[in-house]
């Protein structure tokens, strides 16, 4: 493979590419695969796309040597500010114990003892770890503080890695607290504290769990925190069929997540609200709605980032809990719009491994190679509202991922191989947030030559001079 780059810095081609996902309708099938595919970026941003024998010239060139390229992942769901191990609690579940969010005090008294640094480099390494397996955005949750003190903690530190913070002060109602002094606890104080820090509000809804909120306390949440300004999203569905479905679509939540058991009235109501999704809303989707513009402030929307309720599958919970696993082809049958993320986090589901989600979603969900890659990149965008990511398109942002592999169907094809790897440019900001990193950090590369798959050929794909965003 030849790697050649140029003295000027300025606009970047990747050329090489054997498989380009763009997830553009305009390419046409489930992905909008563009074969033999070469594109260009500058300032952060891919400026053209197309077949490599048209590449316009410019300033460096990057040949992959043959790779599949595609959106970053898009991890929509994750709970990554927390200290502690509940290994002995997964243990017990592999006998028989089941979940019932009991575990989570476990992870508040650890995280609460944790000192602002030790949680930070634990975040850190998570987002690492994220990043060198394709991972491109994090939405991340607080829900471990429990209190005002450690909720507004974990938002802050949140922030410094992603702009898409969740407040979920309504995780559990913590030991010592009564179910009512909590509720306003969460829609006062901790409300009032937290919304600044966050652009989203989550509660665990779940009447099956003694630990997690009914309906009517959920109500109360969701709507101060729309009160509040933020955008609503619903743990729903994940122990048993219950309201947090209905309550999501009815409060125009951008996701349910979890979505385990649903009634054909849920799968129903989820439909509907993929219907305000716009057309370009993925495989299965019957959308038929207006589109809205992206996230203000986050730059030009590439694809309109949609205003109804997105179903997000959590299959690794699924996994670590030994439940059964939802049913993503159900929902795509039905229209609805499926996003798949990792839910990272110490009780049920501890990994960032979105090509292990994407495996499972293949092998359990029964999704399609196509439609769990679109539902971990595109979905992840439209359960984030975003239209500046997800995609591979002229003006959206460069946040992109490459395989050591000839297509996406190896990610799945091939489970737990390292293939997948966020795709760094030179002098370029295709970081998680780049406005968060710090440039005096400096890490090495995250792949390893010695591991690329010769038969694709070899140069590492990173750069040793690549900064990291975060650590
Ligand atoms: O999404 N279900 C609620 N929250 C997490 C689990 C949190 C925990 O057990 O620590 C989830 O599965
Ligand atoms: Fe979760």
């Amino acid at each position: 493979m030849n790697v050649t780059v140029g003295t000027t810095v300025g606009a970047t081609a990747v050329a090489g590419i054997s498989e380009l996902v763009t997830n553009d309708p305009a390419h046409g099938g489930v992905l909008g695969i563009v074969r033999d595919a070469a594109l260009v970026v500058a300032d952060g941003r891919i400026v053209w796309v197309g077949p490599a024998a048209r590449l316009p010239a410019v300033d460096r060139f990057i040949d992959v040597g043959g790779r599949a390229v595609l959106p970053g992942f898009v991890d929509s769901h994750t709970h990554l500010v927390f200290a502690g191990d509940r290994g002995a609690e997964f243990e017990a579940r592999m006998s028989g114990v089941p979940y019932d969010g009991g575990g989570i005090a476990t992870t508040v008294s650890a995280t609460r003892q944790a000192p602002d640094d030790a949680l930070r480099a634990l975040l850190s390494r998570r987002v690492r770890d994220a990043a060198a397996q394709g991972t491109t955005t994090l939405e991340v949750k607080s829900g471990y503080g429990l209190d005002v003190a450690g909720e507004t903690r974990a938002l802050r530190l949140g922030g410094e890695v992603t702009s898409e913070t969740t407040f979920l002060g309504a995780h559990v109602v913590p030991p010592g607290s009564t179910r009512e002094d909590f509720v306003r606890l969460v829609c006062g104080e901790m409300l009032r504290a937290c919304a600044p820090l966050a652009r989203w509000i989550d509660v665990f809804c779940e009447p099956l769990s003694p630990h997690a909120f009914d309906a009517d306390e959920a109500r109360e949440v969701l709507t101060a925190g729309a009160s509040a300004g933020l955008g609503l999203r619903v743990h729903a569905n994940q122990l048993g069929a219950g309201p947090g479905v209905r309550l999501a679509v009815e409060l125009g939540a951008a996701s349910a997540d979890h979505c385990s058991y649903l009634t054909d009235d849920d799968v129903d109501a989820l439909a509907d609200a993929s219907g305000a999704l716009p057309a370009s809303a993925g495989p299965g989707s019957t959308a038929r709605g207006s589109a809205v513009p992206g996230s203000p402030g986050r730059g030009s929307a590439v694809l309109a980032a949609g205003a109804g309720t997105v179903a997000t599958l959590l299959p690794a919970a699924e996994f670590a809990t030994r439940a059964p696993y939802p049913d993503a082809r159900r929902l795509l049958d039905a229209g609805v719009t499926v996003a798949l993320a990792t839910d990272c986090n110490p009780g049920t589901a501890y990994t960032v491994s979105m090509p292990f989600v994407i495996a499972l979603a293949v092998r359990e969900l029964g999704m399609t190679p196509a439609e769990a890659v679109w539902s971990a990149t595109a979905g992840g965008a439209r359960a984030l509202r975003r239209g500046d990511i997800g995609v591979v398109a002229v003006g959206a942002r460069a946040d992109l991922a490459v395989l050591d592999a000839p297509t996406h169907v190896h990610l799945a094809y091939r489970p737990g191989m390292p293939i997948a790897h966020r795709l760094d440019l030179p002098n370029d900001a295709t970081l998680i947030d780049p406005t968060l990193s710090d440039p005096t950090l400096s890490d090495p590369p995250l792949t390893d030559p010695t591991l690329i798959d010769p038969t694709l050929s070899d140069p590492p794909l990173t750069d040793p001079t690549m900064k990291e965003p975060h650590r």
